[in-house]
């Protein structure tokens, strides 16, 4: 029997592109895009993202897509199926960075349903600094990312179709709908133009810096869920015509138009309420601290407002969460023969207890973040555009099946070719220093 015979499928082409999307907008949208773009050169830097998802991070999707629908396998047989044996050990470094990425992920996941619930109940109290470091780490850090693994072992147990897809048609408009509301009511607040200002004024000088192309490209593949299978996995549950060209060309705009919404949210607010002396050398500060602080000092509507902030990210993360652990649990399935059900909880449970020390340390955390967005994401892609570009025989007529016709990606394999190995190992080659002082400090 092939291990296609029986595989589950998506319910509907709309399902498909929500649950891609889903997987894309995350925590990286709402987080790390919109801090990234302030400390980077403003509306210079959005123009340099912009490019480098179309011109590094488009073709690896495609290239996930591709691989996914064509072998109708998850990663690791999916290598093996196109390039041989020898290529299973990538698919085994893409399943093992899937337990790493989502053992730190869900931990901030639970820092923000915390937040939503106290923005809810009883609002953030004078000291947002203080509130953060009550809920970043310790045993309470535990519980909630606890809670929050076990919502995503739920959902993803439940199936393709009946668990990932559902999910997906319901939170994903509903997500749209709070980034874009938050994002109207941030320009209704005096004073908020100058949060515009910061967000969008351009610095063309910042581009010429390496250091802002490595920022780019990382949160390019960050954002876009590329280099350990995640789309490779969700689309080798799709049929036979698709219009993947199309379709991965969707996932990476709306990927972009809500990172952009959320800036389009978070820094007027922030002005407006005169906080910009605290927009913080951490990323997660700004998140957790600076608009913690904008909500409180908004008096009631704050309470209103950091819930729908909070609840947007926690559905964000879900969504993303769930895809993570679907690689995990595809592999499981199609190499060890487990029951879906069986699978998601006993990873589920493995993953949930490696996340116990990115809850109870926040520097573990970190090194567990750096690793996963600066060094194995952007060097699973590396492999991924290479393997597509040189080894795998005749990619274009797996992409042309249910896009006949289509002319725009016929660079898409040169690009693979060349470009994109080359600014992914110039990226790498820029971030394995930090990398490894950064694991030094969890040392020292
Ligand atoms: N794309 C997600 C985000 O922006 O938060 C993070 C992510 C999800 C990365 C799934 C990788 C992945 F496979």
């Amino acid at each position: 029997m092939s291990p296609e015979a029986g595989r589950e499928h998506w319910g509907s082409r709309l399902g498909f592109i929500l649950a891609a999307v889903g997987s894309a907008v995350g925590l990286g949208n709402m987080w790390r895009f919109s801090y990234l773009t302030a400390e980077n050169g403003g509306a210079a830097f959005v123009i340099l993202y912009v490019a480098v998802t179309l011109v590094v991070g488009l073709p690896v999707l495609l290239a996930e897509f591709a691989i996914g629908r064509g072998s109708g396998r998850s990663p690791i047989g999916a290598l093996a199926h196109f390039g041989g044996r020898a290529w299973t050990p990538l698919g085994w470094i893409f399943v093992a960075t899937g337990f790493l990425i989502l053992a730190y992920y869900s931990v901030i996941a639970g820092w923000t349903v915390r937040y939503a619930v106290t923005a809810a109940a009883q609002g953030f109290g004078p000291d947002a600094g203080a509130f953060f470091g009550r809920v970043e780490s310790g045993w309470d850090a535990v519980a909630w990312h606890a809670g929050f693994m076990l919502a995503t072992v739920a959902i993803v147990a439940g199936g393709v179709k009946a668990g990932i897809e559902r999910a997906a048609v319901v939170l994903m408009p509903l997500l749209f709908l709070m980034v874009v509301a938050l994002a109207i009511y941030a320009a209704t607040l005096a004073g908020s133009d100058g949060g515009y200002d910061f967000y969008l004024a351009a610095d063309f000088g910042e581009i010429l810096d390496w250091g802002v192309l490595q920022a780019a490209a990382g949160q390019a593949f960050f954002s876009l869920s590329l280099g350990m299978g995640a789309m490779l996995t969700y689309a080798s549950y799709l049929s036979e015509h698709e219009h993947l060209p199309n379709e991965s060309l969707f996932v990476a705009l709306t990927d972009f138009a809500v990172a952009f919404i959320a800036g389009l949210a978070v820094f007027p607010m922030i002005f407006a309420l005169g906080l910009q002396g605290e927009v913080m050398e951490s990323t997660g500060g700004t998140l957790f601290i600076t608009l913690p602080g904008a909500f409180s000092d908004m008096g009631a509507a704050g309470r209103v407002v950091g819930l729908v902030f909070f609840a947007a990210l926690v559905v964000a993360a879900l969504t993303s969460a769930i895809s993570l652990l679907e690689v995990v649990v595809a592999s499981a399935m199609d190499g060890l023969g487990w029951a879906r059900r069986r699978a998601a909880v006993i990873l589920g449970s493995v993953i949930a207890a490696m996340g116990v020390a990115a809850a109870l340390s926040p520097k573990v955390l970190d090194v567990m973040d750096k690793t996963a967005s600066n060094l194995l994401l952007p060097g699973g892609g590396l492999m991924l555009a290479l393997f597509v570009g040189w080894v795998m025989r005749d990619p274009m007529a797996e992409v042309r099946r249910g896009a006949e016709g289509v002319r725009w990606f016929v660079l898409w394999r040169w690009l693979l070719r060349v470009p994109v190995p080359v600014v992914l190992a110039v990226v790498l080659w820029q971030s394995v220093p930090a990398l490894w002082q950064t694991v030094l400090g969890l040392f020292g």
